[in-house]
């Protein structure tokens, strides 16, 4: 089931109207240095990851509720030291809660 759903987010994370529109939503978010950012729901790890590497001096923090897809956002986020991920509910944030600039869910 889980291999199912990721097949199915990489597909649609990889079809060009996807792309084009995740790449127009981050550019208009207008990142800036030193901005802790919150992607509630970040399932694999797709925006969150493609945002740490667009915007290097910015922190990223992925909180998901399914550990399987965070295992898989960790391992492809790879060395990247600016993204970091947590489990837990978006409904009712972990506390205490990093202080944020900005928070997305697609
Ligand atoms: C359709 S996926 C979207 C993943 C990612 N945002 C993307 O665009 O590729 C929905 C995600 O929401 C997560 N989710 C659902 N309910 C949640 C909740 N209450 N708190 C945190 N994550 C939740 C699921 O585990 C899943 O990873």
């Amino acid at each position: 089931m889980l291999n199912e759903l990721v097949h199915c987010l990489d597909f649609m994370n990889g079809l060009p109207f996807f792309k084009a529109y995740k790449a127009h939503t981050w550019e208009r978010l207008k990142i800036r240095s030193g901005q802790k950012i919150l992607d509630v729901a970040c399932g694999i790890g797709f925006d969150v990851i493609e945002m740490a590497i667009r915007f290097p001096n910015a922190d990223f923090l992925g909180l998901d509720s399914s550990e399987g897809f965070l295992e898989i956002a960790k391992s492809r986020a790879g060395n990247l030291t600016n993204v970091k991920f947590l489990q837990g509910n978006g409904d009712r944030l972990p506390c205490p809660c990093p202080i944020m600039n900005l928070m997305v869910s697609e």
